[in-house]
Parts: C-alpha cells; structure tokens; sequence
C-alpha cells in the first residue's frame, strides 16, 4: 500500500481538459481529494462540460490558466498538496514548433513550478513527461533497453527535423527545465513517462493518441502512416491504459520513497506485430498484413521496471487495453458493431 504523504488531500490538476487529465481528476475525487483543475477557456462548453459532470462526484473548482501567463497558475495552486501537470501545447502538423510547441511548453513548467513555491503548502509536483523524452535518438543498434537514464537527443531532432519533431523536442526540454528549477528552489517534482495511451475517453472528442492506436482496426491509411512513423522515430509501439497511468500518477504522488522519473508503459511492440494480434483477436476489422520491408521487430523496449520495483501494478494488459478501445469506438460509431 502506498504511505500518503498529505494531510487534507487537495490536489491540482493543470489541463483538466485533456484526455489524461480529466481522468485523473475522476480518480482524485473517487479517492477523496478535493481538486482544483485548470483550463484555458472555463466558457468553452464542448471542451469543459465532462468536468461539470464530474463536480457531482465530489469538491472539484474549475479556474481559467493559460501557460503561458506567468501568474494564472497562482490561484489554483494556492492551499494544494499535491499539483499534477499535463498540459502542454500539441500542434503535430506546426511550421513553427519553436514558438507554438516548445518556448510554451517550457514557458509553462516554469510558470506552474513558479506557483508551487509561491504557494509554500505544495508538498510534491507530478508532471507527465512522455516516452517521446526518452527513447528518440540516431543510434542504428538493436535490442535496446530503455530506461529512466536515457534522454531524447534534441540537437539530433532539432537539425534533422523529422516530421513531427517539435512534440519531442518540446516535452524533453520541457522536462530538464523542470528538473533544473526544482533542483535550484528546492521543489519536490516527479516526473512520469507515458508511452502511448488508449482507453475510454471522458472528453466529448475522441483524443488522438487513441485515434494513432486503434488506425490499423479502423484501417485509416494517414494515422497508419502515423504509426509508423511513431516506430521509426520513437524505436517501438509503446502502449498503456490511459486509467494505469493515471494510477501511476496519484501512486507516485502519494508514495513517500518515490523519486525521480519512472517510465509507466504496459507493452512494447512493433507495427507489424500489433497488427498481427489485432488481426488475431479481432479478424472482423481486418489490419493490413503485408508491411513490406518495414521494420517487422522494434529497434528498443521502454523498460518501466523502476516503477514495478516501487510496488506499482499494471491493471491492463495489451488485450484489456485493445477489448476496451474496441468497445469505445464500436460506442462511437467509429467501428462497426
Ligand atoms: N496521450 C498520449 O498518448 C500521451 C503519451 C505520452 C505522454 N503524454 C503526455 O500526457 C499529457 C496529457 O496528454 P493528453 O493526451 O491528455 O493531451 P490532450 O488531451 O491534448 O491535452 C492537452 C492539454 O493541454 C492543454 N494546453 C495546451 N496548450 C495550453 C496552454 N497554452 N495553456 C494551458 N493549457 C494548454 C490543453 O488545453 P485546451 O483544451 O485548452 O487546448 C489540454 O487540456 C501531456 O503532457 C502529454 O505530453 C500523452
């Protein structure tokens, strides 16, 4: 069982619109934390409204905070224990990653991590890293063993530019300038890298990391290439349930000995591979199975044992996080029933 660390349990969540976000926001009310959670525009109904649905499940405010705004984090995070950070600014298909991605991603660490000393209550911050901070890189070997020691290699990303590269870029330098800050003003910050996440949504738009997942059942031909794309730049198909990350996140919060940054990822595959036991258990949807000369193995696995050594335990498996998603889209009529 995990030793808490906080006393009357208030908890802020920054980006409670987001996919991951409003999901640990429902875990933190479940669990009895009084939450205060941030958006960027309160009145924007489409974008908040499962957040009001969640304010029957317990003591949760909503406040207005952008990222970029050096003190709109400062009433949110006032009287919290806990502050968990998941924003951040997403634009893959951005011509200027510099200024739309990465100064507001790292911008925006800094404002928050600005609030947590000012408020002087906040006992730890959880920000939400991401396996694109750790496993990017130019290395031509295999068989690679990913862990909480490797880094993303910017200067690789920011002269060769592979589509996409401004989302890593940003989330890695996002993460060491945390790492720094906290350092230098004494704030107790961990940091959780998600791989890939699926899994049932709460927002009202399907989040696009499960769209990336569920391409190959629903054979959409631009987010398959997307997939690839993630295996040649990212060295595998990394996935985990949405709900065990968030799991990992108030786990990590609450557990005293916790330090540093912990992987959290349930399963490490390749496209082809993926394809193949989605065929399997779901040949309805027929996924492709002719790959070519693409990569049929991943070059690396992402290793989250640090966070299996701290007593963590994954709920879902590959199989419960691909049954639920089905089901998910099947609800949305994005897959036939
Ligand atoms: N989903 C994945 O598969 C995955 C994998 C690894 C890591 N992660 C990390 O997990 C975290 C949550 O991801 P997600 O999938 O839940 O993302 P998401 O649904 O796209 O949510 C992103 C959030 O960031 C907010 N945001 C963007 N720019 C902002 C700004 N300037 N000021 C304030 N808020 C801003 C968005 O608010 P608006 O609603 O106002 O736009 C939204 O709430 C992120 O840090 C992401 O990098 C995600």
């Amino acid at each position: 069982m995990a030793t808490e660390i906080v006393g009357n349990k208030k908890a802020c969540v920054i980006g409670g619109t987001g996919f991951v976000a409003s999901l640990l926001v429902k875990l933190l009310l479940e669990k009895g934390y009084a939450v205060n959670t941030t958006v960027r525009d309160p009145d924007n109904q489409k974008k908040v409204c499962h957040l009001h649905e969640l304010q029957n499940l317990g003591d949760l405010k909503i406040f207005r905070a952008d990222l970029t705004e050096e003190s709109s984090f400062d009433a949110p995070i006032a009287g919290c224990d806990l502050v968990f950070h998941l924003a951040t600014p997403v634009n893959f298909a951005s011509k200027d990653p510099e200024n739309d991605m990465i100064k507001p991603a790292i911008q925006g660490v800094l404002n928050v991590l600005k609030a947590c000393g000012k408020a002087k209550t906040v006992k730890r911050v959880v920000m939400t890293s991401s396996a694109a901070a750790v496993s990017i890189n130019n290395l031509q070997e295999t068989g690679l063993v990913m862990d909480e020691k490797n880094w993303t290699d910017v200067e690789f990303l920011s002269s060769v530019k592979p589509p996409t590269w401004g989302y890593p870029a940003s989330k890695t330098l996002a993460e060491k300038a945390a790492w720094k800050f906290a350092e230098e003003n004494n704030i107790k910050l961990i940091t959780v890298i998600p791989s890939l996440m699926a899994g049932r949504s709460l927002t009202l738009d399907v989040p696009s990391s499960v769209c990336l997942a569920m391409s190959l059942l629903r054979g959409d031909e631009f987010l398959m290439n997307g997939l690839k794309g993630m295996q040649m730049l990212s060295g595998s198909i990394s996935i985990t349930h949405v709900e065990d990350v968030c799991r990992a996140h108030i786990f990590l919060a609450e557990k005293e000995s916790a330090s540093g940054r912990y992987i959290c990822c349930a399963a490490n595959t390749s496209v082809p591979e993926l394809a193949k036991f989605l065929n399997k258990r779901y040949p309805q949807y027929k996924s492709p199975t002719e790959f070519g000369d693409f990569p049929s193995k991943a070059k690396l696995i992402i290793s989250s044992e640090k966070l299996i050594k701290e007593g963590f335990t994954y709920k879902y498996s590959i199989e419960d996080i691909y049954d639920q998603s089905v089901e998910y889209f099947k609800e949305k009529g994005l897959l036939q029933v």
